[in-house]
């Protein structure tokens, strides 16, 4: 949920580690702070963004760091609980990223045992604890304070007087690169890349000891080889390109996206444990959770296999994990609880396969196989080219495993896409930017669209959106219908057409504004509509593709006309790594 980034090197370390955390924001956002070691520890830390306010850390002297951006788990956004935490002599600064389970515990022993506490962290036990430990050997310091930590944790360390940054994880991200004659350590690759495209993504448990004189990794006490990869991803894919937002950007990348995913999967093998499986059962958050829902129509429908989708969240309360594949979709392949999904699913020995956008992340070490999305790095809070990237998969698995059923569609994607980039959306922005609440309904796939518009909405604009089966929409949710609440309604043609047809008939005699998504000459549809959008013509995965696209603007335009901040929106962060 935080990012973290720590750099050793021959140049002034600050205002790298402020770039590096500038890129790691998206995670975090609401306060922030570096330590840099000099002739001994020099400690800022502020409330906000960092992109607003660092101006003035840069002038920080030292060549060895680390840094830290927020978003609050224990303890309010404020100067006291921003990271880096200190030892009780300010001499051992500590950068953390998920969550001490047992800290309230060690807090009290370290309290007895007399050291003070300036904040109201699960980290902070954790500069004390090594400053119990420390006789000169910070690596062996922290190593000795692990085992006491239950929880989730990527760290870096430093200490006055050590020449050495200390890395260490368990169940969060956390990746090294190898620099010239420099070291860095960052929650994810993006901050690295402008120093180096050689990584090593650190293993749960290992512990990294970072000089100017390269990388020492121990593993239970042993000293352990770890492979070095290169990161394909370029730097122009993690700036802005010229347009005012990331998630605008992304939106726009989208026909590439699925495109290149195709072509790459292409030349991919479809895994044996998913020609052979009698079901699958597949895992997933946000919107991940809603790409998986949509295929699972696609799945049953052209392979004949049965398909459950979970809420990786809810995934552990349940006894049985389903079918006999699980499979866990997440572009990061970092959040906790489809980690933890697919843990269950491995005590229970069902084989897994992951479906994610992030080499070296956490899940593809625990599925037996992962399928890569080629979305790039996925900037803005709010997922929107993973969406189609995840889609791109199913859709390529779907068309194997049903004999090329697919194919001729799958080519025209990218064009369905392209096309809905092209449309004005300012009337139907008009109607959105007002409400104080909205709905979004589909039937079959255009159920989950519906989910996601209404996501879509709700985080970046704040409007209360909420996605319904259309036809669940009479049973309770009708009540709430009136002229202050637009439906943005998914109706391409298609067997669920006439059902639809009728239902946005029966929202609209409630004085209800219909937004509708269609086909032009469809029935009457344009007529009955407040303001209507017009999907491509083509099959049913043009219409999926244009309608995820057009759901996303939708969003995207009405938080730019309300003035939100589009890519950090509050509350939120891009990572999810705590259940
Ligand atoms: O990295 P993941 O795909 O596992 O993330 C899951 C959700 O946190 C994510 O999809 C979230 O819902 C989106 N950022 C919302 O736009």
């Amino acid at each position: 949920m935080c990012g973290i980034f720590g750099y050793c090197g021959q140049r002034r370390a600050a205002p790298i580690i402020i770039e590096g955390l500038k890129r790691l924001e998206y995670r975090g956002y609401d306060s922030f702070g570096i330590a840099v070691m000099d002739q001994g520890i020099t400690v800022r830390k502020k409330q906000g963004k960092i992109s607003l306010g660092a101006s003035d850390l840069s002038r920080v002297k030292g060549k060895m760091g680390i840094g830290h951006t927020r978003w609050a788990t224990h303890g309010e956004p404020n100067n006291q609980n921003a990271h880096p935490h200190l030892d009780c002599h300010d001499s051992i600064a500590v950068v953390h990223n998920g969550i001490i389970e047992n800290y309230a515990g060690l807090k009290r022993e370290l309290q007895a045992r007399g050291h003070g506490f300036r904040s109201e962290t699960d980290t902070e036990v954790i500069p004390h604890l090594i400053e119990e430990e420390f006789k000169g050997d910070l690596a062996a310091a922290v190593s000795a304070v692990l085992p006491r930590l239950e929880g989730s944790y990527a760290l870096l360390v430093i200490a006055t007087g050590c020449g050495e940054m200390v890395a260490a994880r368990k169940r969060s991200p956390l990746v090294i690169g190898i620099g010239d004659r420099a070291c860095l350590a960052a929650s994810d690759v993006t901050p690295l890349l402008e120093h180096t495209e050689r990584v090593i993504y650190l293993e749960d448990g290992d512990i990294a000891s970072l000089s100017t004189g390269g990388i020492e990794i121990r593993h239970q006490g042993t000293r352990v080889k770890r492979p070095v990869q290169k990161i394909d991803w370029s730097l122009a894919e993690v700036k802005k390109g010229g347009f005012a937002h990331y998630m605008l950007k992304e939106i726009y990348e989208q026909p590439e996206v699925f495109s290149s995913t195709m072509r790459a999967l292409k030349e991919e093998e479809i895994p044996d444990i998913l020609q052979d499986t009698g079901g699958v059962t597949l895992v997933a958050c946000g919107t991940s959770y809603h790409a998986a829902l949509l295929c699972r129509y696609l799945i049953e429908e052209h392979c004949g296999i049965p398909a459950r989708v979970e809420l990786a969240s809810e995934f552990k309360y349940f006894t049985s994990p389903g079918g006999d594949l699980v499979v866990g979709v997440s572009q990061s392949g970092e959040t906790a609880d489809t980690l933890a999904a697919m843990q269950k699913a491995r005590m229970f020995s069902h084989p897994t396969l992951a479906v994610t956008n992030v080499l070296g992340s956490t899940i593809t070490r625990l599925a037996d196989h992962t399928l890569f999305m080629r979305a790039g790095p996925e900037i803005s809070v709010a997922a929107t080219k993973s969406f189609i990237a995840e889609l791109a998969v199913f859709f390529h698995l779907v068309d194997r495993l049903a004999g090329g059923a697919l194919e001729h569609s799958l080519g025209r994607g990218h064009l369905a896409i392209g096309e809905a980039l092209l449309q004005d959306l300012s009337q139907a922005v008009d109607l959105c930017r007002n409400a104080q609440s909205m709905f979004f309904v589909g039937r079959g796939p255009f159920y989950p669209l519906a989910l996601e518009g209404a996501l879509k909405m709700k985080e970046i604009t704040y409007i209360h959106a909420e996605g319904y089966a259309a036809g669940e929409i009479k049973h309770g949710p009708f009540a709430l219908l009136s002229p202050e609440t637009p439906v943005v309604a998914l109706c391409p043609p298609g067997h669920a057409f006439p059902v639809m047809f009728s239902n946005i008939k029966e929202m609209k005699a409630r004085g209800t504004p219909m937004i509708v998504l269609g086909v032009q000459g469809t029935q009457d549809l344009e007529e009955i509509s407040d303001v209507f959008i017009p999907l491509p013509d083509g099959g049913i995965i043009s219409h999926i593709l244009a309608s995820a696209a057009l759901v996303q603007l939708l969003a995207y335009h009405t938080a730019v006309a309300l003035g939100r901040d589009v890519d950090q929106p509050r509350n939120l962060a891009k990572s999810v790594t705590v259940e």
